[in-house]
């Protein structure tokens, strides 16, 4: 193995030079992996024998990788900034998606005077929207600071009502962002926000022009009454937890400007680039996913965690949750058999608050559980003691990694430290459009890649249905004081709802 690599003459990531795996500006430090050279070279034929290369090129051309519902899984598209074309079904997407971007920047420039943008929409028309705008919030260069941006996803109306009780309903855009436009949570929340916009006694014609869909269910927008030209479009091969980079980030382009918003492609497009073309030793998100992999298999790993040591980033883990455990947390494989192993439970939370919550459990729990701390380089707030702060920040995040891999020896059970226990370290030289994109197409790409050494379809996600149907009948039977039928249900859930309705 050349030197050139980074890696020594050894192929073992772990022993890379510091800042020699690094793509789009991220680095990747996999040192207390603790994974030795023969192990690594296990897990590179691994790769081979699945033929992980070959599986990255289906992805990023279009290949029917969603293999249950028949489609590709085309979110590179998105950030696809040169326009290169990109077929599917004997057409260039590119066309569409370049269309919609020049719809987004021209709504950047149109709006004047509107005090607040709500963003309703659940799951993947949130997690990564939401994310964003609360990760970049520390940037300068907001072109729009007086706008108020709320999200709203639950079912539940307290976040709505806390969110209305600020509004003001003149000069208030919403957006209805759904894939499906069928989203129990969403067309609930959208109804009442258009009550809402009534009782505050705006007409039908204001009404309309406040209200914004996004959406690849054009026609159901349509017919719930959003105009036409008030319509944004995403695709079929767009999957719900990878869309953030559609016309479901229009909140970021709002919020921070369509520049901003390009910089987000722009870094998650550096690391599609990386992803295609680097060898699998020192290609970021597979040396992720094949040492995340080895550590389930080692310590027989049912969880892992995600610790950012960023503030900003607090939103984070609950996008990773959604990505990695929506698309990987199944028990049948891509040709219908039963497997054993899958996606880790996934869990964090921002370092150094996580210290004081669930580290007691990391450093001395019975269980291995690995972990991706990811660290920001310059500070991210304008205190004077700012750069005091951040030094106390980053010695945190590498003292606990140090503690977890070196442990300490005691002779008190209670007070030593097992040690061995792996982390990587994902370091952005600054917290900015550009990198955020690359973190998330990093895991993006990571998850297609832990699907791939598991053999699962990672684009569908049929065991959110059950509950929802479930849902209905009982909902209906909440509905009024009429008896319901108790046959209708099973014994358990037949009690509670007759507690509920007393
Ligand atoms: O939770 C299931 C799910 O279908 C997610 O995959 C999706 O991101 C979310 O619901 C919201 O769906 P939609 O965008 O269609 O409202």
């Amino acid at each position: 193995m050349s030197t050139q690599s980074g890696l020594g003459d050894h192929l073992n990531p772990c022993n890379a030079v510091f800042g020699s795996l690094r793509a789009a500006g991220l680095t990747l430090d996999l040192a207390y992996q603790g994974i030795d050279q023969k192990e690594w070279g296990r897990l590179f034929a691994k790769a081979d024998q699945i033929g992980l290369q070959e599986q990255i090129k289906d992805l990023l051309t279009g290949g029917l990788v969603n293999t249950s519902e028949h489609r590709p899984a085309l979110h590179t598209a998105l950030r696809n900034l040169d326009k290169s074309p990109v077929p599917h079904l004997g057409q260039d997407v590119m066309p569409a998606i370049a269309d919609v971007w020049q719809r987004i920047d021209g709504l950047c420039n149109k709006w004047v005077g509107v005090t607040d943008l709500i963003h309703i929409g659940i799951g993947g028309s949130d997690f990564g929207p939401r994310l964003a705008v609360q990760a970049l919030a520390h940037s300068t260069n907001k072109t729009n600071r007086s706008m108020r941006v709320h999200f709203s996803a639950n079912i539940d109306s307290a976040e709505l009502s806390h969110i209305l009780e600020r509004a003001q309903a003149n000069s208030t855009k919403v957006l209805i962002v759904s894939k499906s436009f069928s989203t129990a949570e969403t067309m609930l929340n959208a109804k009442t926000i258009i009550n809402w916009f009534k009782a505050k006694n705006l007409t039908s014609s204001q009404i309309q022009n406040s209200l914004f869909a996004i959406t690849s269910n054009t026609k159901a927008a349509e017919s719930f009454g959003i105009q036409k030209e008030n319509i944004f479009p995403f695709w079929d091969w767009v999957g719900g937890r990878f869309s953030v980079w559609s016309a479901v980030g229009l909140p970021i382009a709002l919020q921070y400007g369509f520049d901003t918003f390009k910089q987000l492609l722009s870094g998650a497009n550096a690391m599609d680039q990386h992803f295609a073309s680097a060898a699998i030793h020192q290609n970021l998100p597979c040396l992720l996913a094949l040492a995340l992999f080895y550590q389930q298999h080692k310590h027989h790993s049912k969880a892992y965690a995600v610790v950012p040591y960023a503030h900003a980033l607090e939103l984070f883990p609950f996008w990773l949750q959604q990505l990695d455990m929506e698309s990987n947390g199944k028990s049948v494989d891509r040709q219908g058999n039963f497997v054993k192993v899958s996606s880790p439970t996934v869990f964090g939370s921002a370092g150094t608050n996580a210290q004081h919550s669930y580290f007691q459990l990391l450093h001395q729990g019975p269980e291995v559980i690995p972990v991706d701390f990811i660290a920001v380089k310059a500070a991210m707030s304008t205190l004077p003691e700012a750069q005091e702060h951040h030094n106390a920040l980053l010695a945190n995040c590498l003292a606990q990694a140090q503690a977890l891999a070196h442990g300490k020896e005691s002779t008190d059970p209670n007070l030593s430290y097992a040690g061995k226990r792996p982390s990587n370290l994902i370091m952005l030289p600054k917290l900015d459009a550009y990198h955020l994109g690359a973190l998330l197409a990093l895991y993006e790409h990571r998850t297609f890649c832990l699907g791939a050494l598991w053999n699962l379809n990672s684009f569908d996600q049929p065991g959110v249905e059950l509950g929802k149907v479930l849902a209905r009948p009982i909902q209906d039977a909440l509905k009024n004081d009429a008896p319901f039928n108790s046959d209708a249900f099973d014994g358990v859930t037949a009690s509670r709802i007759d507690f509920l309705k007393k």
